[in-house]
């Protein structure tokens, strides 16, 4: 069944409060849930009050104290007939949360219980009208046995604890803030805390645990010092306070996504919250610090604020994605941090806006919820939003943002409100810029400089490619920051912020005698692709002069991309392919040695454009090529470098481990130079890897010398990999590096090897952060998703349809990879839609894998 944006009503029946009860066991928790139900008087007054469900059964109802015996069930829902206007319905349902692998409701994950609701988890715990916009105050009792269970923590304040018969003991939890089902939790458990407290900027002293598993207390400090930081930082920057005596982290070890906001206790998946330097890589920690601030930020972008319906999901989650890149600029590098996004964006989110699984940043219509959790609702809707706080100026902005927390606090809103609120606190007029809300598809958009006596005139056109269901575009208001610099000087005169309103626009800049150097999209203002004829000396000469950070490694992605492009395309004879390495090889060695670049922002301008994205600038193409002319780049780059690269990998090995910017960015370089090296001497590569595992004494260079050796075919390799599966033994995160490192080699016999690692006695199906570092790890590595053969292909099929029975929400993220056969030359398009047919004749294929491979097939 498909549900639609259009058919939107508001709910007949309110639940302004619900009293929850726990007798928690693993394989038998019975609940009894209370609803006071009130009659909707905006409602459609229909006597006929239906509660969600899934896969439970009540086993008593009672309305008003009565039993109940003529419930109707319709499909997985409960519905009762009700006379008047206010009515107490009592339910009682029983689970086994042991015996729940798709692990949304309540489920055991590690010997403990907890629960996640978001989208539609509470209907599997409990009848209710289980959608955003209603409402309700929660009290929760729960009781089970005190030795399995020693810890019980729900949303809210602890109000009540005591001891049971039997061994068992017993909790009382309110959350005085009314809240959707959705940011209901109940975790039960063996836990230990990290405590602290933070006193907010109205006094409030608020206590802070990060729970986990005895023996991972020694990993969460990082993760509180997130916490701490990121409640300051909303305070100061968004002027958010947290509004709860109490905030829970709790950490654990299945968990289908990154993490969850429930108010005042947020569940982890325990990737985002362990990390210390021994078994976490510096990007680990800065994705602790990243989801730690997002869903601490979405206490009010989210919870405060929350959704209307799905459709509206963007509102909260482009919204706080957006306020997390910036937390996270703030604590790092700003201009690293922005072209990490970019990076996200355009490997994630474009291949979906060109693909059959395109959609708005607010969709239409859905079959199942959980497969609009994308980069496009989460990473495109962060950069709808940025654009505005682009075009309207920071401090416009914030007058946006007060005003639209202001005007919803304590309601269910929709993107429309998001969007009215900024336009009535900036005075911006967004009335075209809706667009982006209701129109899929990344918008191509081609510059043209000319000169003419003085003036440089800017000739812009925008086209947003059809999309299924949306054959026919408008063109969207797009803000562009340029700058125009002069060739001689190196300099520009002051930046500019255009805005291409329609099809069409020229601009007119005066005062140039000579025709200037284009930089645009600056800081990557909009979520546009650029087209232009860039002579390479002028991206060469961006590449190293352009003031704007972002700019100056898009130029450098540009020189190499538009080689490649060609190199892909057989357009390159001898000359043109020596000329245009030689140029990237100009522009590369003045990034390895220019001494005034600090060394994260060199790792990032050391960085080649993704096999993905060089994809996406064709039609259709040839992955084998693709991956076969960027590997010979690299071989090229490493030969040519060597005494460069060699002389960096040198001086860097010499810095000893801290925290600090200047070594995370020394550490960042390490590993690229060696795969730099690597590329062009195996050997050399081998022995600087290994030595480099040897005496390292935090992950980020153990990982990286790990990643380097898995790739080349040497006894150093099988050192390596043996050595930390000894060393990390039972430390489930660190065993998925060594799973997906291995899966994302390009050693020559990686799918051989997969197969291997699938049957080894680690793996395990259950476990979602198992399997994606197995198979999503695999699907993402062309040399072994891609191979000529279609093993690859096979090799997802399969994965897809035995973890469909098991996870449906987790197989549903594999099929986008198969997805893309379009776009893929014909022999191996008719492989990957061979799969998809395989995977469609499945019959009792789940709801979620059974939408992405419909639309996949088209
Ligand atoms: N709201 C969560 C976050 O963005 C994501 C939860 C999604 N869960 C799901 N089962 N689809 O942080
Ligand atoms: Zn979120």
């Amino acid at each position: 069944p498909v549900i639609r944006r259009e058919d939107y009503l508001p709910p007949a029946w309110l639940i302004p409060e619900i009293a929850l009860d726990f007798a928690l066991g693993l394989d038998e928790t019975v609940v009894v849930s209370k609803l006071s139900v009130r009659r909707n008087p905006d409602g459609n007054g229909t006597a006929t009050l239906r509660l969600n469900g899934d896969q439970i059964a009540p086993r008593a109802v009672t309305v008003d104290g009565t039993a109940l015996n003529d419930w109707k069930l319709d499909g997985p829902d409960l519905l009762i007939e009700l006379a008047g206007d206010a009515h107490e319905v009592a339910i009682e349902t029983v689970l086994n949360p042991a015996a729940n692998s798709q692990l949304m409701g309540l489920y055991a994950s590690n010997g403990m219980l907890c629960t996640q609701c978001e989208a539609e988890g509470f209907r599997r715990i409990t009848f209710f009208p289980d959608r955003p916009d209603v409402l309700s105050t929660y009290s929760v009792r729960m009781s089970g046995d005190k030795a399995t269970f020693p810890i019980l923590l729900a949303n809210g304040n602890c109000t009540a604890e005591g001891e049971g018969e039997d061994g068992t003991h017993w909790a009382e939890w309110h959350d005085p803030w009314p809240k959707p089902s959705y940011l209901f939790a109940l975790v039960a458990g063996e836990l230990v805390a990290n405590h602290a407290t933070f006193t907010t900027m109205s006094g409030r002293r608020v206590d802070l645990n990060v729970w986990v598993r005895p023996g991972d207390e020694g990993r969460t400090q990082h993760a509180m010092d997130s916490l701490i930081a990121s409640m300051k930082w909303d305070e100061e920057t968004f002027g958010r306070e947290y509004d709860l005596d109490l905030f829970n982290i709790v950490a654990v070890s299945d968990f289908n996504m990154g993490a969850m906001e429930n108010k005042g206790l947020n569940v982890f998946n325990t990737r985002y919250v362990l990390a210390d330097p021994d078994t976490a890589t510096d990007a680990d920690y800065d994705a602790v610090e990243g989801v730690i601030g997002h869903e601490y930020f979405h206490n009010w972008s989210g919870n405060r604020v929350t959704c209307r319906d799905w459709f509206q999901l963007s509102l909260k989650e482009g919204f706080t994605v957006l306020r997390d890149q910036l937390f996270s600029a703030d604590m790092g590098s700003e201009p690293v941090k922005r072209i990490e996004d970019v990076r996200v964006l355009r490997i994630a989110q474009f291949p979906e806006d060109s693909g059959p699984l395109a959609h708005p940043i607010r969709p239409d219509s859905y079959q199942e919820i959980s497969n609009f959790y994308t980069a496009t609702v989460y990473n495109k809707g962060a950069e709808v939003i940025r654009m505005m706080r682009t075009m309207a100026g920071e401090e416009a902005f914030r007058k946006g943002t007060d005003l639209y927390f202001e005007r919803h606090d304590g309601t269910a809103a929709t993107c429309e409100d998001f969007v009215k609120a900024i336009e009535d606190g900036t005075g911006l007029d967004l009335a075209r810029f809706r667009l982006w809300y209701s129109q899929a598809g990344t918008p191509q958009v081609s510059a043209r400089l000319e000169h003419d006596g003085r003036i440089a005139r800017l000739a812009l056109t925008q086209t947003v490619p059809a999309t299924p269901g949306q054959p026919e575009k408008a063109p969207m208001p797009i803000p562009l920051r340029i700058a125009l610099f002069d060739r001689d000087t190196g300099t520009h005169a002051g930046e500019h912020l255009v805005i291409l309103d329609g099809d069409e626009g020229s601009f007119a800049f005066e005062g140039f005698d000579k025709p200037p150097v284009l930089s645009i999209n600056r800081g990557f203002s909009a979520p546009v692709a650029i087209e232009m004829e860039r002579e390479d000396e002028d991206l060469v000469f961006l590449a190293a002069n352009d003031d704007d950070p972002f700019a100056r490694y898009e130029a450098m992605q540009s020189l190499v991309l538009q080689h490649l492009v060609a190199a892909v395309g057989g357009g390159l004879d001898e000359a043109r392919r020596a000329s245009g390495r030689a140029a990237i090889g100009r522009a590369m060695k003045a990034i390895v040695t220019d001494p005034e670049l600090d060394d994260l922002m060199r790792g990032e301008l050391m960085i080649l454009p993704a096999e993905s994205y060089l994809a996406e600038q064709l039609l259709v193409s040839d992955p084998g090529v693709i991956h076969a002319e960027r590997e010979a780049l690299k071989a090229w780059l490493g030969l040519e470098l060597a005494d460069e690269l060699k002389a960096l990998h040198d001086r860097i090995s010499a810095v000893p481990y801290s925290r600090d910017a200047a070594a995370r960015g020394a550490r960042k370089l390490k590993t690229q130079a060696l795969v730099l090296i690597a590329s062009g001497d195996a050997g050399e590569g081998a022995a600087r890897a290994i030595a480099q595992y040897r005496k390292a004494d935090n992950m980020t260079d153990r990982q990286g010398a790990v990643m380097v050796l898995a790739g080349l075919d040497c006894p150093e390799r099988e050192e390596a990999l043996a050595d930390f599966l000894a060393r990390y033994e039972g430390n489930a995160l660190v065993i998925d590096k060594w799973f997906s490192l291995q899966a994302g080699s390009f050693h020559p016999r990686v799918l051989e090897q997969i197969h291997a690692l699938a049957q080894h006695d680690e793996f395990r199906m259950s476990n979602p952060n198992r399997v994606r570092s197995l198979y999503m790890a695999a699907a993402v590595n062309p040399q072994a998703f891609h191979d000529a053969s279609g093993a690859g292909y096979a090799m997802i099929g399969e994965l897809i349809r035995k973890l469909d029975p098991i996870n449906p929400q987790t197989a549903a993220r594999f099929v986008p990879a198969l997805g893309r056969w379009r776009r893929v030359e014909p022999g191996r398009a008719a492989m990957m839609r061979a799969e998809l047919e395989k995977i469609a004749a499945v019959p009792s294929l789940s709801r979620d894998v059974r939408e992405q491979v419909t639309k996949s097939l088209g």
